[in-house]
């Protein structure tokens, strides 16, 4: 993987069968990742696309699948909460499906599944919740599914594709910052902690959810986690940091702001 003058205009591979497939701009403080997996066995595609983005990133985001993939092998979106940077496009990207005969399946939690038809989605829904937090495809890859409760949704998930030890965590392990670089830098920390201070609401969810995460990777291992936002973490002992780094921060940063309320102390001092 070359690092320096990566081009993000096309579809980059980042393991054997796994695609970012997301949208770049040069001067955005919060530019979103979209992932594409192809599950290939014998005679049988299955992809399945993981927070496929908004209405404004979708002619990007629909170019890089269509270098990857057919569009009738799209079988599953994995939704991972509601907001419109995860699932804005998916009513153009059922139309498109729909349209040649295929059909696809909303992979998402309950909590999510309430809000998400608000888009005009009409896929079958898979909710995980119910279905034992995992997914098999037909190959028998299996993804599973971790909870990660207000982190920043109540129905929030990460996805753990067993086969690669890739973590597709969505907001979580999220940055905001103008540079971008699509494999994290040193630099990526203060983006990784700039994000989670304003966007998540409490510490304990965040310590909540890394102990879980922290088990897996001393389990199962954890080779790279691919945020929705910012840059993705390669290798075993980045994930580690990266993991500690979450279990160490105070979130919840703008309940300090006190200056909304200044009109009542001055109308109650007359
Ligand atoms: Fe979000
Ligand atoms: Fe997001």
């Amino acid at each position: 993987m070359k690092l320096r003058n990566m081009k993000y205009d096309n579809a980059i591979k980042i393991d054997k069968d796994i695609y970012w497939i997301g949208w770049y701009k040069k001067e955005a403080p919060l530019r979103s990742n979209a992932y594409l997996i192809k599950d290939e066995s014998n005679d049988t595609v299955e992809v399945i696309l993981i927070d496929p983005g908004s209405v404004p990133d979708f002619p990007v985001i629909l170019k890089k699948i269509l270098q990857v993939c057919e569009l009738k092998d799209i079988k599953y979106i994995i939704l991972h909460h509601q907001d419109p940077d995860i699932c804005a496009s998916v009513p153009k990207i059922e139309e498109l499906v729909y349209n040649i005969g295929g059909s696809i399946k909303i992979v998402t939690h309950s909590r999510a599944w309430f809000l998400i038809p608000f888009y005009g989605v009409r896929s079958e829904f898979y909710l995980i919740d119910f279905k034992g937090w995992k997914l098999e495809l037909k190959s028998g890859r299996v993804l599973r599914f971790i909870f990660t409760p207000y982190l920043h949704f109540p129905g929030a998930f990460v996805t753990y594709d067993v086969k690669t030890k890739t973590l597709f965590s969505s907001d979580l392990f999220g940055g905001i910052s103008y540079e971008f670089k699509l494999y994290a830098d040193e630099w990526y920390k203060e983006a990784v902690k700039a994000f989670h201070e304003h966007y998540m609401s409490h510490e304990d969810h965040l310590r909540f959810a890394m102990e879980k995460l922290e088990k897996i990777y001393k389990k199962y291992g954890i080779k790279r986690i691919c945020p929705q936002h910012g840059s993705i973490i390669e290798g075993e002992n980045k994930v580690y940091e990266y993991i500690q780094l979450l279990k160490n921060i105070t979130c919840g940063k703008y309940t300090s702001v006190t200056d909304d309320l200044k009109w009542i102390e001055r109308d109650i001092r007359g």
